[in-house]
């Protein structure tokens, strides 16, 4: 059976992430979406949200599986017996970084593989931070994320936010 991973950090998930783990489900038997741990970064959705608003973007997809993962993604790749890991493309400055961390993991583990997928010309701009800026400003996200998840997240960002400043 060919298992591919898709993993990041999902804070929130997009139509760009939609578009990757679309496109890869129909490259595998199973594709597993795994969310991770970026340390480097501050996490605006607790790891359970991200699930949860992964599985509903992911819902009537019959082989994706979306599940949380504390530790190395080296040692969640052997846990699952993963094929390869897929990543999405959307600019130079994304295959530096991808780049990087294929080489870091495969260092870890040498039977690590990775696909690198490019995305959607028209979601080549879609981020997650984007996303969260957007929505903190009480934007429209409709365009940048599954419709499932627009109240969710603009209901997190607006419950976050810092109360108005009052005029003196
Ligand atoms: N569409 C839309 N956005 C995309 C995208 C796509 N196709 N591909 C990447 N992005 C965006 C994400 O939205 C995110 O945006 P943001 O910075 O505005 O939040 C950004 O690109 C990068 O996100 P992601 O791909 O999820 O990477 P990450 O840096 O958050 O996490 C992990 C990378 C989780 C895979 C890595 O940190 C990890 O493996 N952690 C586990 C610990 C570990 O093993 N560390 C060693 C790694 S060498």
């Amino acid at each position: 059976m060919n298992t591919l991973i898709y993993p990041g950090s999902f804070d929130p998930f997009t139509n760009g992430h939609v578009d990757i783990a679309s496109r890869a489900a129909l490259l595998c038997d199973r594709l597993l979406i795994v969310i991770l741990t970026n340390r480097a970064k501050k996490q605006h959705f607790d790891a359970d949200t991200r699930v949860a608003m992964a599985r509903l973007a992911m819902e009537g997809v019959d082989n994706v599986e979306v599940e949380k993962f504390d530790g190395l993604l080296v040692d969640y790749y052997r846990r699952v017996d993963a094929t390869a890991v897929v990543r999405g493309l959307r600019s130079q400055s994304d295959f530096r970084f991808e780049a990087e961390i294929a080489a870091a993991n495969k260092l870890l583990l040498p039977s690590y593989e990775t696909c690198l997928l490019p995305c959607r010309p028209d979601l080549a701009f879609t981020s997650s931070s984007l996303v969260r800026e957007v929505a903190s400003y009480g934007g429209d996200i409709s365009g940048m994320v599954p419709k499932a998840l627009v109240s969710i997240i603009q209901k997190h960002l607006n419950n976050n936010k810092p109360a108005a400043l009052q005029p003196d």
